[in-house]
This record gives C-alpha cells, sequence and structure tokens, in this order.
C-alpha cells in the first residue's frame, strides 16, 4: 500500500458518518480529517487524474434538480476515478412530469441497487429528507440558500494550500449572502477552524443578524479590504429574488468587484476565490480572475479531491 493510501485508510479510521447534510453539524476534527483525506487522494491520484479503484462495485446517483456544471461533473468524476458506477439523473425528461413525487422518484432510483445519492434541490432541507426517507446514504450538493457542505470544504482546502493554515486568518465572503448556500457551509467550517469571517455586500443582500452567527457584518468593501486575508466573492443570484437588489448591476461592480485597483490596496498576499460560475465584470473583473492571486480553477481541482475524500469516508472508510 502508498504512503498515501495508508494515510487515507488511517484518517478514515475515526469517521462515523453515513451522510453529508451540512458542515454546520461537522467539528473542527470532522472538518480536518475530510480535508486531510482529500489531500492524499490528490498525491495518491496525480492531482485527480489517475484512477484509484477503491470504490469498485459501488454505486453513486446524481439527482440534480437544479443547474449544475462543477458539482455534478466532479462527482461524477471523484466516483469514477474510485472506480465507482454513477448514474446521473435530471429532472428535466424524466416522469417527475407525469405527476411523480420527489420522494417516490428517489426511492425508485434507490432501488436500482444505489449506494449514495448526491441530491441538489432548491428547497432547504432537502438532503435531510432524503436522509430520513432512504435507506443509501445521502449527500447534500446544494439545497436551496441553505448548505452547499463540499463547495465550503473545497474552498477551505483552497485557503489552507495557498496560505498553508486556517486559523487566525481573516476571510471576506463579498455579495449575495442573503441567497448564498456557499456563504453558510464556509461560515460553519471557517469559524470551526479558528478564522475571522466578514461577510459583506448591499444591505438588500446582508442583513445586520448574520452577527448572530459570530460573523461581523460590513456593508464597505474598501473598509475592510486591507484586513483580509481572502476575499471569497460570491455570485449575486437574480434566480432566487423576485425584485433586483441594488439599482444596477454597473453601480454593484463600482462597489464590491474586484478589480486591479482594488488589488493594489490589499494585502501582497491576498487569496481571491470564487465559487463560480461567475460573472465577469460584475463580482470581479477578468484580469483578476484570471491573475496570480485567483485561485478559482485551483478551487475546481480541490473539488475533486474533496468529493473523492466524502464519498471514500461515507461508502468505504470506516469498513
Ligand atoms: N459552485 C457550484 O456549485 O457550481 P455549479 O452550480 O456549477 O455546480
Amino acid at each position: 500500500m502508498s504512503t498515501e493510501l495508508f494515510d487515507v485508510g488511517r484518517l478514515s479510521e475515526t469517521w462515523t458518518r453515513r451522510h453529508l447534510l451540512d458542515v454546520e453539524s461537522l467539528s473542527a476534527e470532522e472538518i480536518t480529517t475530510i480535508l486531510d483525506s482529500a489531500v492524499a487522494f490528490k498525491d495518491a491520484t496525480s492531482n485527480c487524474a489517475q484512477k484509484l479503484p477503491i470504490l469498485s462495485g459501488r454505486t453513486c446517483a446524481n439527482l440534480f434538480f437544479e443547474p449544475s456544471t462543477r458539482t455534478r461533473t466532479s462527482f461524477s468524476l471523484a466516483a469514477r476515478r474510485l472506480g465507482a458506477d454513477t448514474i446521473d439523473f435530471s429532472s428535466s425528461g424524466s416522469s417527475l412530469s407525469k405527476g411523480e413525487t420527489f420522494i417516490d422518484t428517489a426511492k425508485n432510483i434507490e432501488a436500482m441497487g444505489i449506494d449514495v445519492v448526491i441530491v441538489r434541490h432548491r428547497t432547504p432541507g432537502t438532503a435531510h429528507l432524503l436522509a430520513q426517507k432512504l435507506n443509501c446514504s445521502v449527500i447534500n450538493a446544494g439545497d436551496g440558500p441553505h448548505e452547499h457542505p463540499t463547495q465550503g470544504l473545497l474552498d477551505i482546502l483552497s485557503i489552507r494550500e495557498r496560505l498553508g493554515r486556517v486559523a487566525g486568518l481573516t476571510v471576506a465572503l463579498v455579495g449575495d449572502i442573503a441567497h448564498s448556500r456557499t456563504a453558510r457551509s464556509n461560515i460553519w467550517g471557517l469559524k470551526a477552524l479558528g478564522a475571522h469571517v466578514i461577510v459583506c455586500g448591499p444591505s438588500t443582500l446582508v442583513s445586520k443578524r448574520w452577527e448572530e452567527l459570530g460573523v461581523e457584518v460590513a456593508y464597505d468593501l474598501d473598509e475592510i479590504l486591507p484586513r483580509c486575508d481572502v476575499l471569497n466573492l460570491l455570485r449575486i443570484q437574480f434566480e432566487r429574488q423576485s425584485t433586483r437588489p441594488f439599482p444596477s448591476v454597473r453601480e454593484y461592480a463600482l462597489l464590491y468587484a474586484m478589480n486591479r485597483e482594488r488589488l493594489s490596496r490589499a494585502k501582497p498576499d491576498i487569496l481571491i476565490l470564487a465559487p463560480g460560475p461567475i460573472n465577469r465584470g460584475v463580482e470581479i473583473t477578468p484580469d483578476v480572475a484570471d491573475g496570480a492571486h485567483s485561485a478559482i480553477l485551483e478551487q475546481v481541482t480541490n473539488g475533486l479531491a474533496v468529493r473523492m475524500a466524502v464519498l471514500w469516508l461515507i461508502l468505504g472508510g470506516n469498513s
């Protein structure tokens, strides 16, 4: 057994969970186990490029009721890199249009011999509901604005990888906090690991009540910028809003977009993250998105590693 695989096996010894439904309920030790396992998988698979068939005979089902590029693809690829079979379910073209309920759909997919369901749905709590209704494992791939645990974990892994630590860092989540499941998963994970978290954006998208989660609330990006080690730039989710939260996209970009001028006033080693999809020119300018401070594509690779780790821990880690 290679050193990296031995590490993965050792890391999984303390893992007891059958599901990954949120980051809120994870301990700092569990978060660290996932991150360390992801690093071991990166090392053992040449940066997630090679196969390591330790989940052969297992089957993973993607149940996506909302659009996705990164999450769905990387869960599928992570499962296949580990030798598992995968099926992809899309609500469009399914028998949901004939009146089948969401739960019946999930139970019918499970009856085909599924070991884990990876679910994305616009309704908060969907993954928790499926965990009660199904016998197989459930992973939350985003439930409305509630949580997106693997996104939060891959963001934190990207921070740890680039800056060498999480504890003691100041991390600002900037943008549409109100509708962001990524913000919530980041907040729980970053706080558990000892970071100081700031949520920043227009007052229509950042309530003062976020302070109740133990984070700092800010409305002026230029005021907090010199203190930040990391900026995580969140997309404005117009599709979840019935009214426009600010007068114009141009005004939002003037106040909150990360651009070359703001970069010149930030810490020299500031790290720029964005969960994607990014809107170039809205929350980030193209030169910053593609520049040396940005870890946007590293986040995608780390997503593959985190999802390998989560699948392994949930399906095989403690056996
Ligand atoms: N970041 C993220 O969840 O991307 P997708 O919506 O493309 O999966």
